[in-house]
């Protein structure tokens, strides 16, 4: 699909990857949407590109529909979703110093992960199912989700952030054929070691660890870097139903 012209939603798009897409689509023409929780930041990074920001929790039913509802009033409906809203946590599943993993803990990194990730491409993809299609193969949209290489090869102390990314992974090729019908493609992006906040909150130690794991370059991904794969994913309507590694060949 062009870009130009196009609304696009972008959660968790006022920091870090998010914000890396929102630039790199906001400069390929689209009418920009960032759905986030952080909504001073949120406005501060629209506001750098033309878009609007409007707060949401991704994990909260309610306030996902309000959201997709005030982004369709002010920017059309989206024939673009960028899922990025995500959140981290490092802890060992039980262990002598820390005991057994809570379940709060769990359950909020697989509601804002995964879950969310689901609900904002059921969204997203409702909204897309009787609009015109943009070609003569019956493009309606395409829906891009932010995973994670832990999904493939996590360290210790990251099985339940693995877990929620598998289970993104997991959903791409479903999702895809659920909505084949109506043209819409949902693809997923697996990124190794990116430069942003939720990644500056890894030691030094851990840090230096993984990025050796990396063939080459052995340095932390720029946020654009993703939001460059994110366009190609785009334009490109040959790529549908499945997971794309960036990570610098990280093993
Ligand atoms: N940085 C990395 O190295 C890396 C690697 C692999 C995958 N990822 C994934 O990329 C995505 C973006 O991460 P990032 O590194 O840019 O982090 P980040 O913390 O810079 O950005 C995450 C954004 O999501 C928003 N957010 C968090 N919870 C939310 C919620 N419940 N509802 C709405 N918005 C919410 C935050 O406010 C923030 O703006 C995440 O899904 C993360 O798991 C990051």
């Amino acid at each position: 699909m062009k870009i130009q012209g196009l609304a696009a939603v972008v959660t968790g798009g006022a920091s870090g990857i998010g914000a890396g897409v929102v630039k790199v689509l906001a400069e390929a023409g689209a009418k920009i949407a960032i759905l986030d929780r952080n909504i001073e930041l949120a406005e501060s990074t629209a506001k750098a590109v033309g878009g609007i920001a409007i707060a949401c929790d991704v994990a909260n039913d309610e306030s996902i529909q309000q959201a997709f509802a005030s982004a369709q009033e002010i920017n059309g409906p989206a024939r673009i979703l960028v899922n990025c809203a995500g959140i981290d946590t490092a802890r060992k599943i039980a262990s002598h110093k820390t005991g057994a993993h809570a379940i709060g803990p769990m359950q909020r990194v697989v509601d804002v992960n995964l879950v969310g990730t689901l609900a904002c491409c059921a969204h997203a993809s409702t909204a897309m199912l009787d609009l015109d299609v943009l070609d003569e193969d019956g493009e309606r949209g395409v829906l891009i989700n932010i995973a994670s290489i832990a999904a493939f090869n996590a360290p210790n102390g990251q099985s339940v952030y693995a877990a929620s990314k598998a289970g993104v992974v997991g959903a791409t090729l479903p999702l895809a054929r659920d909505l084949s019908r109506y043209g819409i493609r949902v693809m997923t992006i697996a990124p190794g070691l990116f430069d942003t906040p939720l990644a500056g909150t890894m030691d030094d130690k851990l840090t230096g660890q993984l990025l050796r794991r990396a063939l080459f370059p052995q340095r932390k991904g720029r946020p654009d870097e993703i939001g460059a794969l994110v366009q190609h994913i785009c334009e490109n309507q040959m790529l549908n139903a499945s997971t794309i590694r960036i990570d610098a060949g990280f093993f």
